[in-house]
Protein backbone atom coordinates (compact mmCIF):
# COMPACT_ATOMS: atom_id res chain seq x y z
CA UNK A 1 0.00 0.00 0.00
CA UNK A 2 1.15 3.81 -0.63
CA UNK A 3 -0.36 6.56 0.79
CA UNK A 4 0.52 10.29 1.20
CA UNK A 5 -1.53 12.10 3.64
CA UNK A 6 -2.12 15.68 3.98
CA UNK A 7 -1.96 17.48 7.41
CA UNK A 8 -5.36 18.64 8.16
CA UNK A 9 -5.86 22.40 8.83
CA UNK A 10 -8.43 24.99 9.37
CA UNK A 11 -9.65 27.34 6.24
CA UNK A 12 -11.67 30.61 7.27
CA UNK A 13 -13.73 32.45 4.73
CA UNK A 14 -12.06 34.71 1.94
CA UNK A 15 -14.52 37.80 0.75
CA UNK A 16 -14.62 38.99 -3.16
CA UNK A 17 -12.02 36.69 -4.47
CA UNK A 18 -11.47 36.83 -8.00
CA UNK A 19 -12.10 33.83 -10.15
CA UNK A 20 -10.73 33.87 -12.88
CA UNK A 21 -7.48 31.94 -11.80
CA UNK A 22 -9.36 29.40 -10.79
CA UNK A 23 -10.97 28.78 -14.22
CA UNK A 24 -8.91 27.14 -17.54
CA UNK A 25 -11.08 29.48 -19.16
CA UNK A 26 -9.23 32.35 -17.12
CA UNK A 27 -12.87 34.36 -17.06
CA UNK A 28 -14.95 35.02 -14.26
CA UNK A 29 -15.76 37.53 -11.55
CA UNK A 30 -15.76 37.39 -7.39
CA UNK A 31 -17.30 35.15 -5.07
CA UNK A 32 -18.70 36.74 -2.38
CA UNK A 33 -17.31 34.15 -0.03
CA UNK A 34 -14.55 31.84 -0.94
CA UNK A 35 -13.49 28.55 0.99
CA UNK A 36 -10.71 26.29 0.56
CA UNK A 37 -11.31 23.53 3.18
CA UNK A 38 -8.29 20.72 3.51
CA UNK A 39 -10.12 18.19 5.55
CA UNK A 40 -14.01 16.79 6.15
CA UNK A 41 -13.52 18.46 9.32
CA UNK A 42 -13.09 21.82 7.17
CA UNK A 43 -15.82 20.72 4.88
CA UNK A 44 -17.95 20.03 7.66
CA UNK A 45 -17.39 23.10 9.34
CA UNK A 46 -17.92 25.10 6.42
CA UNK A 47 -21.73 23.51 6.06
CA UNK A 48 -22.46 24.02 9.34
CA UNK A 49 -21.58 27.95 8.91
CA UNK A 50 -22.88 28.88 6.15
CA UNK A 51 -26.50 26.83 7.60
CA UNK A 52 -25.92 29.39 10.73
CA UNK A 53 -25.77 32.37 8.45
CA UNK A 54 -29.19 31.19 6.53
CA UNK A 55 -29.28 29.42 3.50
CA UNK A 56 -26.27 31.28 1.17
CA UNK A 57 -26.17 29.52 -2.54
CA UNK A 58 -22.90 27.59 -2.86
CA UNK A 59 -21.02 26.17 -6.08
CA UNK A 60 -17.93 23.61 -5.55
CA UNK A 61 -15.45 24.28 -7.66
CA UNK A 62 -13.00 21.50 -8.87
CA UNK A 63 -10.02 22.92 -10.98
CA UNK A 64 -12.51 24.61 -13.02
CA UNK A 65 -11.76 23.12 -16.39
CA UNK A 66 -15.29 22.87 -17.34
CA UNK A 67 -16.79 25.72 -16.05
CA UNK A 68 -17.37 29.48 -17.46
CA UNK A 69 -18.13 31.80 -14.71
CA UNK A 70 -19.99 34.98 -14.94
CA UNK A 71 -18.51 38.55 -15.42
CA UNK A 72 -20.27 39.72 -12.21
CA UNK A 73 -18.88 36.39 -10.00
CA UNK A 74 -20.97 34.79 -7.77
CA UNK A 75 -23.36 35.97 -5.10
CA UNK A 76 -22.80 33.29 -2.61
CA UNK A 77 -20.17 30.57 -1.18
CA UNK A 78 -17.51 29.04 -3.57
CA UNK A 79 -16.51 26.11 -2.36
CA UNK A 80 -12.74 24.89 -3.84
CA UNK A 81 -11.65 21.63 -3.43
CA UNK A 82 -8.41 21.75 -5.03
CA UNK A 83 -6.63 21.80 -1.44
CA UNK A 84 -8.64 19.28 -0.31
CA UNK A 85 -6.36 16.32 0.84
CA UNK A 86 -4.87 17.04 -2.17
CA UNK A 87 -2.05 14.48 -1.88
CA UNK A 88 -3.72 11.45 -1.12
CA UNK A 89 -3.84 8.56 -3.54
CA UNK A 90 -3.77 4.81 -1.40
CA UNK A 91 -3.66 1.75 -3.61
CA UNK A 92 -5.09 -1.44 -1.70
CA UNK A 93 -4.45 -4.00 -4.85
CA UNK A 94 -6.25 -3.11 -7.73
CA UNK A 95 -8.31 -1.02 -5.89
CA UNK A 96 -7.36 2.78 -5.75
CA UNK A 97 -9.12 5.48 -2.80
CA UNK A 98 -8.16 9.07 -3.89
CA UNK A 99 -9.19 12.49 -2.69
CA UNK A 100 -11.91 14.21 -4.86
CA UNK A 101 -9.00 17.32 -4.40
CA UNK A 102 -5.79 14.89 -6.17
CA UNK A 103 -5.15 16.40 -9.79
CA UNK A 104 -6.90 14.01 -12.14
CA UNK A 105 -3.26 13.96 -14.50
CA UNK A 106 -1.53 13.06 -10.80
CA UNK A 107 -4.04 9.99 -10.95
CA UNK A 108 -3.68 9.04 -14.38
CA UNK A 109 0.45 8.94 -14.18
CA UNK A 110 0.92 7.83 -10.74
CA UNK A 111 -1.62 4.30 -11.27
CA UNK A 112 0.52 4.09 -14.97
CA UNK A 113 3.49 4.06 -12.82
CA UNK A 114 2.17 1.35 -10.56
CA UNK A 115 1.10 -0.41 -13.78
CA UNK A 116 -2.49 -0.60 -13.43
CA UNK A 117 -4.24 0.12 -16.63
CA UNK A 118 -8.10 1.73 -17.29
CA UNK A 119 -6.90 5.56 -16.91
CA UNK A 120 -4.56 6.23 -19.92
CA UNK A 121 -7.06 7.43 -22.18
CA UNK A 122 -7.90 10.01 -19.96
CA UNK A 123 -4.21 11.26 -20.37
CA UNK A 124 -4.02 15.29 -20.82
CA UNK A 125 -7.52 16.02 -18.91
CA UNK A 126 -7.03 18.80 -16.90
CA UNK A 127 -8.94 19.51 -13.61
CA UNK A 128 -9.39 17.25 -9.97
CA UNK A 129 -10.53 14.02 -9.87
CA UNK A 130 -13.71 15.02 -7.76
CA UNK A 131 -14.72 17.64 -11.28
CA UNK A 132 -13.81 14.53 -13.05
CA UNK A 133 -16.54 12.40 -12.00
CA UNK A 134 -18.53 14.99 -11.02
CA UNK A 135 -18.64 16.12 -14.98
CA UNK A 136 -17.91 12.25 -15.83
CA UNK A 137 -14.90 13.32 -17.86
CA UNK A 138 -13.82 11.39 -20.80
CA UNK A 139 -11.73 10.62 -23.94
CA UNK A 140 -12.40 8.19 -26.77
CA UNK A 141 -14.34 5.82 -25.50
CA UNK A 142 -13.69 5.85 -21.60
CA UNK A 143 -15.30 7.97 -19.46
CA UNK A 144 -14.30 7.63 -15.86
CA UNK A 145 -17.10 6.37 -14.72
CA UNK A 146 -16.16 3.48 -16.08
CA UNK A 147 -13.41 2.86 -13.50
CA UNK A 148 -15.41 4.08 -10.64
CA UNK A 149 -16.67 1.75 -8.15
CA UNK A 150 -17.97 3.81 -5.27
CA UNK A 151 -17.42 7.63 -4.35
CA UNK A 152 -18.22 8.87 -0.54
CA UNK A 153 -19.87 12.20 -0.86
CA UNK A 154 -21.15 14.93 2.03
CA UNK A 155 -24.38 16.73 1.92
CA UNK A 156 -25.09 20.11 2.95
CA UNK A 157 -25.81 18.79 5.74
CA UNK A 158 -22.34 17.41 6.75
CA UNK A 159 -23.43 14.00 6.54
CA UNK A 160 -20.84 11.47 4.57
CA UNK A 161 -22.53 8.66 2.52
CA UNK A 162 -21.10 6.02 0.29
CA UNK A 163 -22.52 5.34 -3.11
CA UNK A 164 -22.13 2.86 -5.93
CA UNK A 165 -20.87 4.02 -8.86
CA UNK A 166 -24.56 2.55 -10.48
CA UNK A 167 -26.37 5.20 -8.41
CA UNK A 168 -24.77 8.17 -9.53
CA UNK A 169 -26.96 8.54 -12.77
CA UNK A 170 -23.55 8.88 -14.91
CA UNK A 171 -24.17 9.77 -18.69
CA UNK A 172 -22.02 11.36 -21.09
CA UNK A 173 -20.27 14.35 -19.35
CA UNK A 174 -23.26 14.54 -16.00
CA UNK A 175 -23.86 12.65 -13.17
CA UNK A 176 -27.14 13.27 -10.60
CA UNK A 177 -24.69 14.59 -7.93
CA UNK A 178 -26.14 17.88 -7.49
CA UNK A 179 -25.47 19.54 -4.10
CA UNK A 180 -23.71 16.51 -2.51
CA UNK A 181 -19.56 16.75 -2.91
CA UNK A 182 -17.68 14.23 -3.98
CA UNK A 183 -14.63 14.02 -1.00
CA UNK A 184 -13.19 10.73 -2.14
CA UNK A 185 -13.21 8.10 -4.85
CA UNK A 186 -12.50 4.66 -4.97
CA UNK A 187 -11.63 3.03 -8.70
CA UNK A 188 -11.22 -0.35 -9.67
CA UNK A 189 -8.13 -0.80 -11.97
CA UNK A 190 -6.72 -4.18 -13.42
CA UNK A 191 -2.90 -4.75 -13.72
CA UNK A 192 -0.96 -4.31 -16.24
CA UNK A 193 2.58 -4.14 -18.03
CA UNK A 194 3.82 -1.45 -16.86
CA UNK A 195 5.80 -0.01 -20.26
CA UNK A 196 2.80 -1.31 -22.03
CA UNK A 197 0.21 1.57 -20.23
CA UNK A 198 2.67 3.89 -20.39
CA UNK A 199 2.95 4.09 -24.37
CA UNK A 200 -0.61 3.99 -24.31
CA UNK A 201 -0.69 6.83 -22.24
CA UNK A 202 1.49 8.79 -23.98
CA UNK A 203 -0.03 8.20 -27.41
CA UNK A 204 -3.21 9.56 -26.08
CA UNK A 205 -1.89 12.24 -24.42
CA UNK A 206 0.07 13.20 -28.01
CA UNK A 207 -2.62 12.73 -30.21
CA UNK A 208 -4.37 15.72 -27.88
CA UNK A 209 -1.56 17.56 -28.07
CA UNK A 210 -1.03 17.39 -32.20
CA UNK A 211 -5.45 18.31 -32.14
CA UNK A 212 -6.26 19.87 -29.27
CA UNK A 213 -5.11 23.60 -28.61
CA UNK A 214 -3.64 23.06 -24.79
CA UNK A 215 -1.47 25.58 -24.69
CA UNK A 216 -4.12 28.37 -24.50
CA UNK A 217 -7.07 29.14 -21.77
CA UNK A 218 -10.44 27.46 -22.88
CA UNK A 219 -13.00 25.00 -21.25
CA UNK A 220 -11.84 22.20 -23.38
CA UNK A 221 -15.13 21.02 -26.48
CA UNK A 222 -17.40 23.07 -25.38
CA UNK A 223 -19.89 21.54 -27.12
CA UNK A 224 -21.22 18.02 -26.75
CA UNK A 225 -21.10 15.63 -29.73
CA UNK A 226 -24.36 15.48 -31.56
CA UNK A 227 -26.34 12.04 -31.44
CA UNK A 228 -24.83 11.88 -34.69
CA UNK A 229 -21.51 13.21 -35.71
CA UNK A 230 -19.27 15.59 -33.98
CA UNK A 231 -19.74 19.20 -33.10
CA UNK A 232 -15.97 20.18 -33.99
CA UNK A 233 -16.26 18.81 -37.57
CA UNK A 234 -19.89 20.41 -37.78
CA UNK A 235 -18.41 23.47 -36.95
CA UNK A 236 -15.03 23.53 -38.86
CA UNK A 237 -17.32 22.86 -42.03
CA UNK A 238 -19.64 25.81 -40.82
CA UNK A 239 -16.40 28.09 -41.26
CA UNK A 240 -16.38 28.89 -37.71
CA UNK A 241 -12.59 28.39 -37.19
CA UNK A 242 -10.57 31.43 -36.37
CA UNK A 243 -14.43 33.44 -35.76
CA UNK A 244 -13.56 36.11 -33.15
CA UNK A 245 -15.78 38.00 -30.91
CA UNK A 246 -14.13 40.39 -28.63
CA UNK A 247 -11.29 38.76 -27.16
CA UNK A 248 -12.31 34.81 -27.46
CA UNK A 249 -12.34 32.78 -30.53
CA UNK A 250 -12.71 29.74 -32.33
CA UNK A 251 -9.54 28.09 -32.37
CA UNK A 252 -8.31 27.55 -35.67
CA UNK A 253 -7.03 24.14 -34.14
CA UNK A 254 -9.83 22.26 -33.07
CA UNK A 255 -13.41 24.49 -33.85
CA UNK A 256 -14.90 22.96 -30.72
CA UNK A 257 -12.87 24.96 -28.56
CA UNK A 258 -13.54 28.38 -27.64
CA UNK A 259 -10.40 29.98 -26.33
CA UNK A 260 -9.57 33.03 -24.19
CA UNK A 261 -7.06 35.17 -26.13
CA UNK A 262 -6.68 37.09 -22.93
CA UNK A 263 -9.20 39.56 -21.25
CA UNK A 264 -11.96 37.69 -22.82
CA UNK A 265 -15.22 38.35 -20.97
CA UNK A 266 -17.63 35.27 -20.21
CA UNK A 267 -20.09 37.86 -22.57
CA UNK A 268 -17.78 37.77 -24.99
CA UNK A 269 -17.90 34.05 -24.78
CA UNK A 270 -21.37 33.70 -24.74
CA UNK A 271 -22.28 35.59 -27.52
CA UNK A 272 -19.93 33.70 -30.17
CA UNK A 273 -21.73 30.60 -28.64
CA UNK A 274 -25.10 32.04 -29.93
CA UNK A 275 -23.20 32.38 -33.40
CA UNK A 276 -22.20 28.85 -33.39
CA UNK A 277 -25.61 27.43 -32.23
CA UNK A 278 -27.46 29.65 -35.02
CA UNK A 279 -24.48 28.59 -37.54
CA UNK A 280 -24.98 24.64 -36.65
CA UNK A 281 -28.39 24.61 -36.32
CA UNK A 282 -28.76 26.50 -40.04
CA UNK A 283 -26.29 24.15 -41.71
CA UNK A 284 -27.00 21.07 -40.53
CA UNK A 285 -30.21 20.79 -38.33
CA UNK A 286 -28.71 20.04 -34.94
CA UNK A 287 -28.41 21.95 -31.73
CA UNK A 288 -25.69 21.95 -29.91
CA UNK A 289 -25.26 21.40 -26.21
CA UNK A 290 -22.70 23.02 -23.87
CA UNK A 291 -21.04 20.33 -22.05
CA UNK A 292 -19.50 23.59 -20.01
CA UNK A 293 -21.35 24.74 -16.76
CA UNK A 294 -22.38 28.08 -16.77
CA UNK A 295 -21.84 29.93 -12.81
CA UNK A 296 -24.45 31.43 -11.74
N1 LIG B 1 -12.76 17.51 -36.75
C1 LIG B 1 -12.72 18.42 -37.78
N2 LIG B 1 -12.44 19.73 -37.47
C2 LIG B 1 -12.21 20.15 -36.22
C3 LIG B 1 -12.26 19.22 -35.17
C4 LIG B 1 -12.53 17.91 -35.46
O1 LIG B 1 -12.92 18.08 -38.94
O2 LIG B 1 -11.98 21.33 -36.03
C5 LIG B 1 -13.04 16.12 -37.07
C6 LIG B 1 -11.82 15.22 -36.81
O3 LIG B 1 -10.95 15.20 -37.90
C7 LIG B 1 -12.48 13.88 -36.54
C8 LIG B 1 -13.81 14.25 -35.89
O4 LIG B 1 -14.04 15.62 -36.23
O5 LIG B 1 -12.77 13.23 -37.75
C9 LIG B 1 -13.78 14.08 -34.38
O6 LIG B 1 -12.73 14.90 -33.83
P1 LIG B 1 -11.85 14.46 -32.59
O7 LIG B 1 -11.21 13.13 -32.85
O8 LIG B 1 -10.97 15.61 -32.25
O9 LIG B 1 -12.88 14.18 -31.44
P2 LIG B 1 -14.06 15.08 -30.88
O10 LIG B 1 -15.29 14.26 -30.99
O11 LIG B 1 -14.06 16.45 -31.45
C10 LIG B 1 -13.93 14.12 -28.47
C11 LIG B 1 -14.17 14.74 -27.12
C12 LIG B 1 -12.89 15.35 -26.61
C13 LIG B 1 -11.81 14.30 -26.55
C14 LIG B 1 -11.61 13.76 -27.96
C15 LIG B 1 -10.55 12.69 -28.05
C16 LIG B 1 -16.45 15.62 -27.03
C17 LIG B 1 -17.31 16.80 -27.25
N3 LIG B 1 -15.15 15.80 -27.29
O12 LIG B 1 -13.63 15.18 -29.36
O13 LIG B 1 -13.18 15.82 -25.31
O14 LIG B 1 -10.59 14.85 -26.06
O15 LIG B 1 -12.85 13.20 -28.42
O16 LIG B 1 -10.96 11.59 -27.34
O17 LIG B 1 -16.91 14.57 -26.61
C18 LIG B 1 -13.65 17.65 -23.88
O18 LIG B 1 -14.64 17.04 -23.53
O19 LIG B 1 -13.31 18.74 -23.36
C19 LIG B 1 -12.84 17.11 -24.96
C20 LIG B 1 -11.87 17.81 -25.52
Amino acid sequence: MQTVFSIPRRVPARHNVPLRNYTTFRIGGPARYFFEPRTLDDLRLIFAAMREKGDIPYYVLGGGSKLLISDDGIDGAVISMRRFEDRYIARFGNLIRVSAGVRLQRLVTTTASWGLCGLEDLAGIPGTVGGAVRMNAGARDTSIGDRLAHVEVMDSEGTVERVHSAELGLGYRTSNLGGRVVVFIELELKPAVPDEVRERFIEAFTRKKLTQPLSLYSAGCFFKNPAKGSAGQMMDLAGLKGVENGRAAISKKHANFIVNRGGASARDVLSLVQVVRQLVKSHFGVELESEVCVWP
